[in-house]
């Protein structure tokens, strides 16, 4: 998968930006603030979600300066060598709907398409970004974030699930809560609505993930050069029922307790089980380190193998290779292991876009990659030095 063609406009620093692409590695240089990561982000919104910042819509159109003219649409356009063929999307902000809240707009050749998910059955983006590598030492909701970006790649479909049972769960916390604070009666029929999508949603999610993990760890495993082998693992209630028992016997405990909790949903009591308590652990195997035990390097090592191995399983099974998004890669890794990942992004054959500080960093990409400068938003092409 590649692009070939990428357009901005009124998107974050950028007026207006257009790049043609013929290597499959893209360096983009420059000091901090230029607009590197922007369009990083910008290609990030090729998939369905809120991209690699998790922006809210309304906070990426361009702020011109002197002006009190918020702009509000912001595009991004691209021609795109995806699964089954070469694609034009666009996407951006369609209008603006009531309670202020943006919704983004997503045409696949010119024509409007019903959610996000078609972008997904046929790109797929991988990113690494320096947030990520607090990961590891934050709360377990960034790490189940990244392993579901993980499974989009293979499972078009997770996207959507993810939706679904967040907003049930949501409808259903809701309900219970004005019941219990309110005294407003909650619907029983409706509950059991909620608790359904809850269930069959909840349960598939838990899968995917598992399913993604058995079948990422043989390749985690070998590790690739220089870069650390990794043991991941899914753990929860639900998980481990998955583990013990059919999928639909997992369903009914699930509901059973659900419902159970529904009178104590204002206490803690009766939380824990379901996808949104699962802990995603990796684990450093040679060092037999948890990582979040390891250090930053480490941390880092890691999460490029991860994410190298994911490329790569993706390429075996779907028979397409991802897009690599890789933020400030050359910080915090050393010259070894810069140069196996710039070899193993070659024998992987696969389209990635890299920035750094340093232009020296990447010079042994000459003639291999395109080297746009960027300065105050400006992107100019340029030979290596
Ligand atoms: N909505 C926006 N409108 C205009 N400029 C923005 C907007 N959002 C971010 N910026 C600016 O974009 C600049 C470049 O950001 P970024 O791409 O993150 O830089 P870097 O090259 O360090 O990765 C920053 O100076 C930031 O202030
Ligand atoms: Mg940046």
């Amino acid at each position: 998968m590649a692009i070939r063609r990428l357009s901005l406009s009124n998107f974050r620093c950028y007026s207006s930006l257009r790049l043609t692409i013929e290597f499959p590695i893209i360096v983009l240089t420059g000091p901090n603030g230029a607009g590197k990561t922007n369009i990083l982000e910008a290609i990030s919104f090729l998939v369905p979600g809120r991209g690699l910042r998790a922006a809210n819509l309304g906070d990426v159109a361009l702020t011109a300066r002197n002006t009190h003219n918020h702009i509000k649409n912001w595009a991004v356009s691209a021609t795109v060598a995806g699964c089954g063929g070469t694609y034009e999307f666009g996407t951006g902000i369609s209008q603006e709907i009531p309670m202020g809240r943006l919704k983004r707009a997503v045409k696949i050749d010119g024509q409007l398409m019903k959610g996000q998910s078609s972008l997904g059955e046929k790109l797929s983006v991988l990113w690494l970004t320096p947030d990520m590598q607090r990961l590891f030492n934050e709360g377990p909701s960034s790490r189940r974030r990244f392993l579901d970006r993980l499974v989009f790649g293979f499972d078009p479909a997770h996207a959507g699930r993810l939706k679904s049972f967040d907003k049930s769960l949501r409808e259903r916390s809701l309900l219970i809560q004005n019941e219990a604070v309110l005294g407003k009666k909650a619907d029983p029929d409706w509950l059991d609505i909620l608790e359904n999508t809850i269930v069959e949603k909840g349960v598939a999610i838990s899968a995917a993930r598992v399913a993604l993990v058995d079948r990422l760890n043989p390749a985690c495993g070998m590790g690739i050069g220089p870069f650390p082998s990794a043991s991941l693992s899914v753990v929860g209630v639900l998980e481990s029922w998955l583990s013990e028992m059919p999928a639909v016997e997992a369903e009914d405990l699930y509901r059973s307790s659900l419902k159970k909790s529904r009178k104590l949903a204002s206490t803690n009591l009766g939380k824990g089980i379901g996808p949104n308590y699962s802990e995603f652990f990796v684990e450093h195997i040679s060092k037999e380190m948890p990582a979040s035990q390891c250090s930053t390097g480490e941390q880092k090592a890691l999460l490029i193998s991860i994410v190298l191995a994911n490329a790569r399983l993706q390429s075996l099974e779907r028979n397409a290779m991802p897009i690599l998004l890789l933020d400030e890669i050359a910080a915090h890794v050393d010259e070894a292991r810069r140069a196996a990942l710039f070899s193993e992004l070659g024998d992987l054959g696969a389209q990635a876009w890299m920035t750094g500080a340093d232009p020296s960093f990447f010079t042994q990409l000459s003639g291999l990659a395109h080297n746009f400068s960027i300065n105050n938003s400006k992107v100019t092409e340029i030979p290596f030095t």
